[in-house]
């Protein structure tokens, strides 16, 4: 077993967002461009009751899949294939863009609460003019393993014999939101083949020796297990994984394709009025 060390501590970039929402942003910066095959991480927090969330009124995304967890607080969405609804806190949202999606994100607190996290997949280009679809889970249909100061919730992949909702089969992507009371150990085995990340949102947590405070990334190293401990306040931070695509990348705001005249097809696209090919049918869970 070898165990994956951090590679690389990215401290989180606050950037404005939407209609003017701070999200604290790790992969997608000039520190760390993208994380083959992540292309973008998000986390918004807001702890502020006064706080004026305007969200993401309607926006156009092509070519990845985006995945939406919400902490706390909700979200209302509704989008070009016809779906609408509330996601609530502790459940997630996958969305494949694919071809073209065109839709509107507004975090709503609750308790004057509203945190969670977006990141997003990159498809294969051969997928990536496919037809989008989308999936909904309920904070129930997250699976929960729990004891010894440790409560592990499985978007993606297995742990403790569960297994997430999510599943990705070009990436195979893992994603577990993780708990820990002080002092508290967490190991996990992972695909040596996988690109590998740790984000801290509570706390703080150590990495083989590398300590990793509140609002940073780890990307691991390589291996096939990674181990973190828990600092003395304890520590919450999501470990995500997936395999790398090993294609071009060419990114232009919401649209990430394999050439820079698969962008400009994009920008005509979405000017004219045909971003949106097609409306995938609703899958909900
Ligand atoms: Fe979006």
């Amino acid at each position: 077993m070898t165990t994956r060390s951090v590679q690389r501590p990215i401290p989180a970039l606050a950037v404005s967002e939407g209609a003017g929402v701070t999200v604290h942003r790790t992969i997608g910066t000039p520190a760390l461009k993208n994380l083959d095959p992540f292309l973008m991480l998000d986390h918004f927090s807001s702890d502020d009751p006064t706080d004026y969330i305007a969200g993401f009124p309607d926006h156009p995304h092509r070519g990845f899949v985006t995945v939406t967890y919400m902490l706390d607080g909700h979200m209302l969405h509704q989008d070009s294939m016809g779906n609408r609804g509330d996601l609530r806190a502790g459940g997630a949202q996958w969305m494949k863009a694919a071809s073209g999606v065109i839709h509107s994100e507004m975090p709503q607190q609750s308790n004057g609460l509203m945190r969670g996290f977006q990141l997003w997949v990159n498809l294969p280009a051969a997928e990536k003019m496919s037809e989008p679809g989308y999936q909904e889970f309920s904070p129930e249909a997250i699976p929960e393993v729990a004891g010894n100061g440790m409560q592990v919730r499985l978007l993606a992949g297995e742990y403790g014999g569960q297994t997430g909702p999510i599943a990705d089969p070009h990436t195979r992507v893992q994603y577990l939101d993780v708990r820990l009371a002080a002092g508290i150990g967490f190991d996990h085995a992972l695909d040596p083949a996988a690109t590998a990340f740790v984000y801290v949102f509570e706390g703080s947590a150590s990495v083989a020796g590398t300590v990793l405070p509140r609002h940073s990334l780890a990307v691991l190293g390589a291996g096939d297990a990674v181990e973190l401990t828990a600092d003395a306040e304890g520590a919450r931070f999501i470990l995500v994984a997936g395999r790398p695509l090993g294609e071009p990348i060419v990114q232009y705001g919401p649209f990430v394709m394999s050439s820079r005249q698969e962008i400009e097809q994009a920008m005509r696209d979405y000017r004219d009025g045909r971003l949106v090919q097609s409306k995938a049918s609703v899958m909900r869970s």
